[in-house]
């Protein structure tokens, strides 16, 4: 609602980014944010206090243009435990804003600056101890059009990633702390985009259809890590690096600096799952930084054509794997019992099959399937041996569901699949097989 050359400004949570601005002039822009701290998700199981900036991590998007003069009012919540600031980087003044918007719980704030440099710029809390705030989510974009706006694309998205400390290691479940230790070290447990595992997946994809422009505006909360930005099977077409004017073309990956941003638009000419990560690839793999933009519409086979094998690029969770260093075909073992199986069982389990058939056995949907009370295990013995021997490919029906996935045969002693098998057989509700040594080596 404009009045008196006064307006509103939009505000949106990610992945959505208010609408452009285009060929409006400058005018008062009052900005109303409120901080709240909330507890939420960062994956299955794994709660985080969160402190966030309008209720989302990253905090409300901005949206200006130059010679806006915006009138910030930075509330804090009354439910909130901590005073906060904010600092923004869009902002010519002392300390970014931060130095006039330190507020208590249950109070507000009012500061004015007037945005004189077009670009994509982050903004962040400031009060101390500084890294903490942050890296409990408090950072989020004020983008300020250049005269006349941005050139208009299709779709536009707000992604911002960031890295996260907590007590217990990747996946560990309840509601967890965040380590300043682990933050002081650099060592993330989590790097994710916009405050959790999975924010554009199974289900929250980021959508085009085939021949639009996509534009992302992408920024790095930070705190530590620097971005290595990639869509896998895309090349932007323009990057504005760094969130200014120099405008990059046909770039691959784009380095996104802790505490800076980018946008980046392409073409979408073909469907299917783009798959945006850091590809600083652990972090996308194995600590969250993933996401998917979906695709969809007529297939161009002059772009691209081949056979689509679903299952690519899943995220893979963070447990350590190893690889066997020696072909472990031959020992025999000699007796052990059910109970002796089953505790070095488990041990293998949670090295070699977890990563894929997950902690509790129970899989991960369209993509590995469940060893707990899973059919297709229980009903052949010999079948699921010769799985761990020599791999499985191509469709297998599991309680009803079809997989169409690769198991890598799985280089483990006689002794090893023995055991694993008898764990898995005698867990989760499965039919209590013991599997020995002998009958792994007669099906070798
Ligand atoms: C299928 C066991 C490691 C991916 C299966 C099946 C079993 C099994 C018994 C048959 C289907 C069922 O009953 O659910 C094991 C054991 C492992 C192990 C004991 C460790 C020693 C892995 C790993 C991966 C994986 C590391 C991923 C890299 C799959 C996939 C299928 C499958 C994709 C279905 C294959 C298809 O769609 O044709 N696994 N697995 N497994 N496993 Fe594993």
């Amino acid at each position: 609602i404009v009045t008196n050359g006064e307006m509103e400004a939009e505000l949106t949570a990610p992945p959505l980014v208010p609408k452009p601005i285009g060929k409006r002039s400058a005018m008062k822009l009052k900005v109303n944010m409120e901080i709240k701290e909330q507890e939420g998700t960062m994956t299955d199981g794994v709660k985080y206090m969160y402190w966030t900036f309008g209720g989302s991590v990253p905090g409300s998007f901005i949206r200006t243009r130059v010679g806006d003069e915006v009138e910030f009012h930075l509330k804090n919540h009354p439910d909130n435990k901590l005073p906060h600031n904010i600092d923004l980087h869009a902002v010519t003044g002392p300390g970014g804003g931060a130095t006039s918007s330190l507020v208590a719980p249950g109070h507000e704030k009012v500061f004015s600056f007037k945005v004189i440099n077009p670009g994509l710029y982050v903004y962040h809390c400031a009060t101390a101890p500084v890294g903490m705030h942050i890296a409990n989510g408090m950072y989020g974009l004020i983008l300020v059009e250049p005269e006349g706006g941005l050139p208009p694309v299709d779709k536009e998205y707000y992604v911002m990633q960031g890295d996260f400390y907590t007590q217990g290691e990747y996946g560990e479940k309840g509601l967890q702390p965040f380590d300043m230790n682990k933050a002081v070290k650099e060592t993330p447990d989590y790097v994710v985009f916009n405050g959790k595992v999975g924010s554009m997946t199974n289900g929250n994809e980021l959508t085009a259809k085939v021949g639009e422009t996509v534009r992302l505006f992408v920024g790095n909360g930070g705190p530590n890590l620097v971005s290595s930005f990639h869509v896998i099977g895309e090349i932007f077409d323009n990057v504005h690096v760094e969130g200014g004017n120099l405008i990059n073309k046909n770039v691959q990956t784009t380095l996104i600096p802790a505490g800076g941003s980018a946008i980046v638009d392409f073409k979408v000419e073909t469907p299917g799952n783009f798959i945006i990560v850091d590809h600083s690839i652990f972090r996308a793999f194995n600590k969250g930084a993933l996401g998917i933009l979906k695709v969809e519409g007529a297939e161009n086979k002059k772009i691209y054509s081949g056979t689509i094998q679903e299952g690519i690029y899943l995220p893979e969770g963070g447990t350590i794997q190893k690889m066997p260093i020696t072909a472990t075909a031959k020992t025999v073992n000699p007796k052990r019992t059910v109970a002796e199986r089953v505790k070095i069982g488990k041990e293998i389990f949670s090295t070699t099959c977890f990563a894929c058939h997950q902690s509790e056995g129970q899989g991960i949907p369209n993509a590995f399937p469940p060893l707990a009370k899973s059919d297709y295990l229980n009903a052949d013995s010999k079948r699921a041996i010769k799985t761990i021997l020599h791999g499985l490919s191509g469709e297998v029906l599991v309680n009803g569901i079809k997989y169409n996935n690769i198991m890598p045969s799985q280089n483990l002693s006689d002794d090893e699949i023995a055991n694993v098998m008898t764990y898995i057989y005698n867990s989760w509700g499965n039919n209590k097989t013991e599997v020995t040594p002998e009958m792994v080596k007669a099906l070798r």
